[in-house]
């Protein structure tokens, strides 16, 4: 039986959740230029959404990273220079696609791993599970649910070492001094020894780029208007869609690409006003040189091991050590 108490302490905390949306989306689009946070696309809808993206013939950069995992998972295990048993923690697993390539490749060297993938969606990491044990039916795996830094705090201390993964080009949504941080936060929860693959879009053509994000079916651009769907869904306001547009743009002078949601005409939603043309900056995708990533490993507090690129050097899985 569930106690009452128990029940009132999980409405609370959707109602905490909430008003930190709430409060995020306040101080987003009183801001001079209007912005809102990338990290709220990914409802479950979202979710859903970015798994089209993924598979979208412009969106090189999960195929690249997937080559990279299913050629290399040996040569990159060889760097990891761990014992039989070692934990895998990823962060932001999504679908799990890619990394099922490198636990597959454990699973057949008859290394004992336990795999532990952290998502902020329940929907998508259910599907991974699922999908895992079907696939790989004696791989320990514990799913967690939740926002990184929460799930890491609680995680229990380990004897074995670990691989954390930190792929898909996710590090490209910070800003540079936010992605030297975030990685020294996730530094905080690894042990001496233990090792860190991160996932970079490798700077390439700018058209290349571009049509990642500016492509022709309008994924992307639904992928960021269902931000304001979500808004309208959680926080009961009143967005018509038809009255917005999607629009991302590249600057190869500094590996950068900004998506922006526009408002096709002056108007007022909810007391927030919005110019005819006005931007609302949505996302940053940093694409990064080798030189950079190097950088960051050494600003973050690690040791640079390797770089595995894919064949056509499109994207780069970056070992660290932690110091
Ligand atoms: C999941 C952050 C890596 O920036 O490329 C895809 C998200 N946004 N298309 C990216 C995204 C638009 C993606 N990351």
């Amino acid at each position: 039986m569930t106690s009452t108490i128990e029940v009132k302490s999980k409405h609370l905390e959707k109602m905490t959740a909430k008003s930190e949306f709430e409060k995020d989306v306040e101080r987003g689009l009183t801001s001079q230029p209007k912005r809102l946070s990338s990290k709220y696309f990914y409802d479950d809808e979202g979710s859903r959404i970015f798994q089209e993206i993924m598979n979208m013939p412009e969106y090189y950069l999960t195929n690249a990273e997937w080559e990279i995992l299913t050629k290399q998972s040996d040569a990159i295990v060889e760097r990891l220079d761990f014992g039989e048993e070692f934990s895998v923690i990823e962060l932001g697993a999504g679908d799990g696609k890619k990394t099922f390539e490198l636990l597959a490749y454990l699973k057949g060297q008859d290394l004992d791993v336990h795999y532990r993938p952290i998502d902020i969606s329940g929907e998508a990491i259910k599907h991974l599970e699922k999908n895992l044990r079907l696939k790989l039916p004696n791989l320990k795996i514990q799913p967690l649910v939740g926002d990184y830094f929460k799930v890491l705090s609680e995680l229990p201390s380990r004897k074995k070492p670990a691989l954390f993964l930190f792929l898909g080009s996710n590090i490209g949504n910070y800003e540079k001094d936010g992605a030297m941080k975030l990685m020294q936060t996730f530094g905080k929860y690894l042990q001496s020894g233990d090792k860190m693959l991160v996932g970079f879009d490798i700077v390439k053509n700018p058209r290349t780029i571009l049509s990642a994000y500016d492509d022709s079916q309008g994924i992307t651009r639904r992928f960021n208007l269902n931000l304001l769907k979500r808004m309208n869904r959680e926080l009961g306001m009143d967005f018509d869609l038809d009255k917005f547009d999607f629009y991302p743009f590249y600057n190869p002078n500094n590996g950068e690409v900004r998506s922006c949601i526009v408002s096709l005409e002056k108007q007022c939603v909810n007391g927030f006003e919005f110019e005819e043309n006005e931007l609302i900056h949505t996302e940053l995708s940093k694409k990064y040189t080798l030189e950079e990533i190097a950088d960051l490993a050494k600003q973050s507090g690690f040791r640079f091991i390797e770089n595995f690129l894919d064949s056509q050097k499109l994207f780069a899985d970056s070992l660290w050590e932690k110091v």
